[in-house]
């Protein structure tokens, strides 16, 4: 039997999941998201064009392959259904290419309100949500009071709706936030889960476990390490578990099921919305980063946080879901810099340590650093590993050794064809 191969971000998302998943899409026949919504901004860049994905996993693109949206997903009707609209636009059958699990959960429009409100009022604290009603939806689902996707073909539907509906305004009420019109809301949701019925919804767990025995799985993570609920840095986090773990709930596998676990990182790191980041650089030298890697929210186009690479937190990642691959995003970036760093252990408190702490909230964290000679060459038109220069591979050498690790994929810029191969990067 095949065993289902995962790509996940390492980091605090944002890492290039989206261009890896259609990179690698020609050798899977399905591509299968597992966790998060829309919050979530994949981009694929291919004949000129990028495209951003928020719920449809990354083989979209690709006709032969089959496109499922797991059940650990939450599915927001009226985003789903712009989304969809956009890719049919670009000539794809989405309706023959996606299939959707009756138990995804449902953004419904007051989860939506619920995170403005409760993000409203956080004030200062407030977690940086995309705001597109994750938190709530998954609150839900956990409190044992969701909607699922299979509950839009049953009868009582409205009703169920009415009903949470009702709890929802009621605690909106107790945040006092008022600015919304929830007719109009209800109106575009209501058509948008009509447009929903005409997909494909299927028990997905079976789906899964029996097309594994002919069939190539790759299963697309959102999000990154970082963001994990239960492993990130929390309260500042999603609310799904972004590691491998997340895997196996998100699409009903069981843990010897999972195969290669792809870890994806950028060359340095971002972070959007609130929560601790050691390695962030409040200087020029960070904005010089956000500038030259278009750092700017694929969702929401908020200015990513930027910093040096960080090996305590992406040793974590490494750690907690098993990677067994790297791929290294984003490496063009780092050309012009006339010193390049890496953290390679925090300060924390007085006391050094490779270990990420328990609060890094409340924790001092000084990183600490080691330094190389920054290299000049642009290097997205390289597309051998011979090509690179030789201060580059210095970096990269030095990576593979601290993370015990090889780096499989380069990847020098933003479309499909800039992507370097080494080894046995391959299904
Ligand atoms: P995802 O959420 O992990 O899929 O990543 P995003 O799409 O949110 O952010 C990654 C951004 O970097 C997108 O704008 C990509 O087009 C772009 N990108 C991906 N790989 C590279 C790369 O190697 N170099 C550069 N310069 N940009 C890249
Ligand atoms: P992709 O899949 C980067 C961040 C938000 C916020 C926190 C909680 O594109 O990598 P949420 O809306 O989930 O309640 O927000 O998580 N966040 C992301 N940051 N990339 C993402 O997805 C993210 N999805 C959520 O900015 O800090
Ligand atoms: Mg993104």
């Amino acid at each position: 039997m095949n065993k289902v191969d995962v790509v996940l971000g390492l980091q605090w998302g944002d890492e290039g999941k989206g261009k890896i998943a259609d990179f690698l899409t020609p050798k899977y026949d399905i591509v299968a998201r597992f966790q998060g919504g829309p919050n979530a901004g994949h981009s694929l860049e291919f004949n000129g064009t990028k495209h951003v994905l928020n719920t449809i996993p990354s083989g979209i693109f690709h006709p032969t392959c089959l496109n499922l949206i797991g059940n650990g997903v939450v599915i927001d009707p009226v985003r789903i259904k712009a989304e969809i609209e956009r890719i049919q636009d670009s000539g794809i059958d989405v309706v023959k290419s996606l299939r959707i699990s009756r138990k995804a959960h449902i953004i419904l429009p007051t989860h939506r309100l619920l995170d403005a409100a409760s993000e409203f009022a956080k004030g200062n604290d407030k977690i940086g949500s995309t705001l597109r009603g994750i938190g709530p939806t998954y609150r839900d689902k956990i409190g044992r009071n969701g909607l699922r996707i299979g509950d839009l073909q049953t009868p009582d539907f409205k009703k169920k709706y009415e009903h949470i509906k009702e709890e929802h305004i009621g605690l909106i009420s107790f945040y006092q936030y008022s600015d919304f019109d929830l007719n109009s809301l209800e109106a575009e949701f209501f058509e948008a889960c009509d447009f929903l019925k005409k997909f494909t919804f299927i028990d997905s767990e079976y789906f899964v476990n029996q097309e594994l025995s002919t069939k190539k799985i790759l299963a697309e993570g959102a999000q990154g390490s970082m963001l994990d609920i239960d492993f990130g840095s929390y309260p500042y986090v999603t609310s799904s578990n972004t590691s491998s773990g997340g895997a196996c709930t998100g699409l009903g596998i069981a843990p010897q099921v999972i195969g290669k676990v792809s870890g994806i990182f950028k060359a340095y790191c971002t972070r959007v919305g609130s929560g601790p980041f050691p390695t962030e650089l409040e200087d020029e030298i960070g904005e010089n980063l956000r500038k030259k890697g278009n750092e700017f929210g694929a969702t929401t186009g908020r200015p990513r946080r930027c910093g040096w690479l960080d090996l305590v937190a992406l040793r974590y990642a490494i750690m907690l879901s098993g990677v067994n691959e790297l791929i290294m995003m984003k490496s063009d970036v780092l050309s012009g810099f006339e010193t390049v760093k890496v953290c390679t252990g925090y300060n924390a408190g007085g006391i050094e340590t490779d270990q990420v702490p328990f609060d890094l909230c409340t924790t001092d964290v000084k990183p600490v650093y080691k330094e190389f000679k920054g290299w000049e060459e642009d290097i997205t038109v390289c597309r051998n590993l011979s090509d690179l220069p030789e201060n580059f591979m210095v970096y990269l050498r030095f990576l593979e050794k601290e993370l015990n690790m090889p780096i499989s994929i380069i990847s020098v810029g933003p479309d499909r064809e800039q992507t370097i191969m080494r080894l046995s990067a391959t299904a």
